[in-house]
């Protein structure tokens, strides 16, 4: 059995105050949680004000990337040893504004899987295929290459975490319908099998992409869709609270 994730992207909003508002509201919100994962991904600016705040608690840390070097000249980057010093267990990776804006390709997400890995830091590895993929009907086809290049040299896949999110769903509202997201979860752990062979029934993949309270819990009943990957709808307590709920004894 599977245990959910629900990963919070705050991506570029936030204070260090706000931020260690939005993480006590949420660590008081999941007290109680059972067979799931919470997880917060604030700027780097809040990483240690945030990861104090909820130490010792069920709600985990992740930053939202990071440099694949472990140190260096390379100004305004975040090194994955830095990520650990403030109590980040997990690291999005490969996410698809980092890929749109800042022109990470296959290689410096495998680059940085690697890395993260390496480290003890597990990654939340990203991949979806864009509006136009999706029409020209080649998503499975960029879906394969994504994650094959993402993975090439990994042997051991046990701490990552696949996230499914079309690029034509994430800040838009326009959430993928139950069974598009699931046969596209299905496709990917078919290519986990390929590669890895039993242990991949034990790798979780989240849906990310327009998730709220009300469209979650369609998504959560689906096989191969083992929690969320969530961005506007983390901001604020009660939207986020309310995916963890419904989702909480769905699983
Ligand atoms: P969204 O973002 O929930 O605002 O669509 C999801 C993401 O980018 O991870």
């Amino acid at each position: 059995m599977r245990n959910w994730i629900v990963a919070g992207n705050w991506k570029m909003h936030n204070t260090t105050g706000e931020s260690i508002a939005l993480a006590q509201a949420i660590k008081e919100g999941t007290k109680d949680i059972k067979n799931g994962e919470v997880i917060i991904a604030p700027p780097f600016t809040s990483l240690f004000s945030v990861g104090a705040a909820i130490k010792g608690t069920q709600v985990s840390l992740a930053a939202q990337n990071m440099h694949h070097e472990d140190k260096g000249a390379f100004t305004g980057e975040i090194a994955p040893g830095m990520l650990k010093d403030v109590g980040c267990t997990y690291v999005i990776i490969g996410h698809s504004e980092r890929r749109k804006y800042f022109h990470e390709s296959d290689e410096d997400v495998n680059l940085k899987v690697k890395k993260a890995l390496a480290v003890g830091l597990k990654p939340i590895l990203c991949v979806g295929e864009t509006e136009d993929e999706r029409v020209k009907g080649v998503t499975q086809s960029i879906i394969d290459t994504q994650i094959k290049k993402a993975l090439s040299g990994v042997e051991n896949i046990d701490n990552v975490v696949i996230a499914y999110e079309p690029v034509w769903a994430i800040g838009t509202g326009k959430v993928a319908t139950s069974a598009q997201a699931e046969e596209v979860h299905h496709f990917i752990r078919g290519i986990l099998k390929e590669l890895y062979g039993a242990v991949s029934k034990d790798i979780r993949i989240l849906y990310g992409g327009s998730v709220t309270k009300d469209n979650i819990s369609e998504l959560i009943g689906m096989e191969n869709i083992d929690g969320a990957l969530v961005g506007g709808a983390s901001l604020k307590p009660d939207a986020f609270l309310g995916i963890i709920n419904q989702i909480t004894g769905k699983k």
